[in-house]
């Protein structure tokens, strides 16, 4: 039996969802420990393809789906997801989903204040938010302000912390912003036909998963987002607002540490990242376009393009170390076809001086010049091959070197999104 973890290494969207689609095939149950429906993640599953905010990513495998206590849940978007999944002919029950009853609710004036902060803050100010209501919803969570699950199965506990707690927003959105304030009645009635929907799916999570464990059930935990998008170690303030790391599976789960076996963190073959923030290998020429035109580099959420650059191992080793990674998936292998070299950035110049671990201060990071080595690249279509020993050999020495400057095995490559598009290394659930 062993349980595992999957988090994105880089700035999110490395292609967790394929990897955990993949996996789930030898899980029995998949759960979402974090985050929101900022996520989108994506599944192609014989040429079709699915994207996912919110239900785990291994749904489409049947397997069991839980929503951990560490989500913040819009349930309109849940409700969207559940029925688009079933119109495509999915079993969606409250015997294969289940949902904390511990998870905050974004309500709609977190989607506003979000917008609201967004748009009034200059150019160089914003952080590039999904503008799903997430940070505002965590912000609540802290502040102890926050409306749980557990709250909308009592209606009359919902009804009197939704006017609460509207009072001091229709203050800050009227007042400070200058906006229309929201109508805590018309919030009541929507969440209540969200409840009637929802209550079958909402139960004790910790106790259903460690029940699970106990019987010998093998669980897969899907984090969001990635690594440097965490609130403690990201690049704050340009990060979102949950803990990404995989430490954040057993609090945002409600499971102990040691229930934990493996942790994988997702790398995707070169850098990517949407919204606001320091990224030091980014390019900003044609090899850049090309990457993000191969790739099809689109926010799976926002459909904003993504910025992208080289590998950078100094963010990847840093995942390494704050997650305690014990095998790395290489994704999107296949887009670095066609490139005459490839630059790998193993440290950083800061004013003279070599860094070789990630700077806390973005002053610092902003300034950091990233030092390459240079590979040749490979010319082949890789997205055909199946078997390792057939990769061509410059692509064998690209994935040698991550390992090396990572210090950590590669388990899996990915060459294509489909399923079949993969090359296992290790068996991750043997
Ligand atoms: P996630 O947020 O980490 O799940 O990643 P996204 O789904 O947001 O973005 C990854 C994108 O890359 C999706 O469109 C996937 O279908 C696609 N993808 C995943 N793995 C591969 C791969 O190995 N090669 C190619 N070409 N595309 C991939
Ligand atoms: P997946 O799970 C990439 C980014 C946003 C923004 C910052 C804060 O698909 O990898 P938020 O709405 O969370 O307050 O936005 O975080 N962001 C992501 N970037 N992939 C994601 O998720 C993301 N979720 C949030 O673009 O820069
Ligand atoms: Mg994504």
């Amino acid at each position: 039996m062993s349980n595992t973890v999957i988090i994105g290494t880089q700035w999110g969207d490395e292609g967790k969802g394929k990897i955990v689609d993949l996996l789930a095939e030898y899980a029995d149950y998949v759960v979402r420990f974090q985050g929101g429906n900022n996520a989108g993640h994506t599944m192609v599953v014989e040429g079709e393809q699915f994207i996912s905010h919110l239900i785990p990513s291994g749904i489409l495998q049947g397997k069991i789906c839980v929503i951990g206590n560490g989500l913040v849940v819009d349930p309109e978007v849940l409700l969207e997801e559940i029925d688009y999944l079933s119109n495509k002919g999915i079993n969606i029950s409250p015997e294969k989903l289940k949902i904390s009853e511990k998870a905050h609710l974004i309500m709609p004036y977190h989607k506003q204040i979000d917008l609201a902060r967004e748009s009034a803050a200059g150019k160089d100010k914003k952080i590039g938010t999904t503008g799903r209501g997430i940070g505002p919803c965590y912000e609540d969570k802290a502040f102890r302000c926050g409306i749980r699950f557990v709250d909308l199965l009592d209606i009359n506990s919902f009804e009197e912390k939704v006017y609460a707690v509207c009072k001091e927003k229709n203050f800050y959105l009227t007042k400070f912003f200058a906006q229309d304030p929201v109508d805590p009645d018309t919030i009541i009635k929507t969440y209540k036909s969200y409840q009637k929907r929802l209550a079958p799916f909402v139960t004790d999570i910790s106790v259903y998963i460690n029940n699970g464990i106990k019987a010998g059930r093998q669980i897969l935990f899907e984090g969001a987002q990635g690594t440097h998008l965490d609130i403690d170690h990201g690049t704050y303030p340009y990060v979102t607002s949950s803990n990404t790391v995989a430490g954040n599976a057993c609090s945002g789960a409600g499971v102990g540490p040691k229930q934990l076996n493996n942790i994988v963190g997702i790398v995707k073959a070169y850098t990517t990242r949407v919204g606001k923030g320091p990224f030091p290998t980014e390019l900003f020429d044609e090899i850049g376009d090309k990457i993000q035109e191969t790739g099809a580099e689109f926010g799976a959420t926002t459909g904003r393009k993504r910025r992208c650059g080289w590998l950078d191992t100094v963010i990847v080793r840093n995942s390494v170390r704050l997650n305690s990674l014990t095998g790395l998936v290489v994704t999107k292998l296949d887009v670095l076809g066609g490139l005459d070299t490839l630059n790998i950035c193993n440290a950083y110049e800061y004013n003279g001086t070599q860094i070789d671990e990630f700077p806390a201060d973005l002053t610092v990071l902003g300034k950091c010049r990233p030092i390459y080595e240079t590979l040749p690249g490979w010319q082949e279509d890789i997205s055909k091959i199946r078997k390792y020993d057939d990769l061509p050999q410059n692509t064998k020495n690209y994935l040698n070197r991550i390992e090396e400057l990572t210090g950590t095995k590669i388990d899996i490559i990915s060459i294509g999104p489909g399923r079949k598009e993969t090359i296992v290394l290790n068996n991750i659930f043997n």
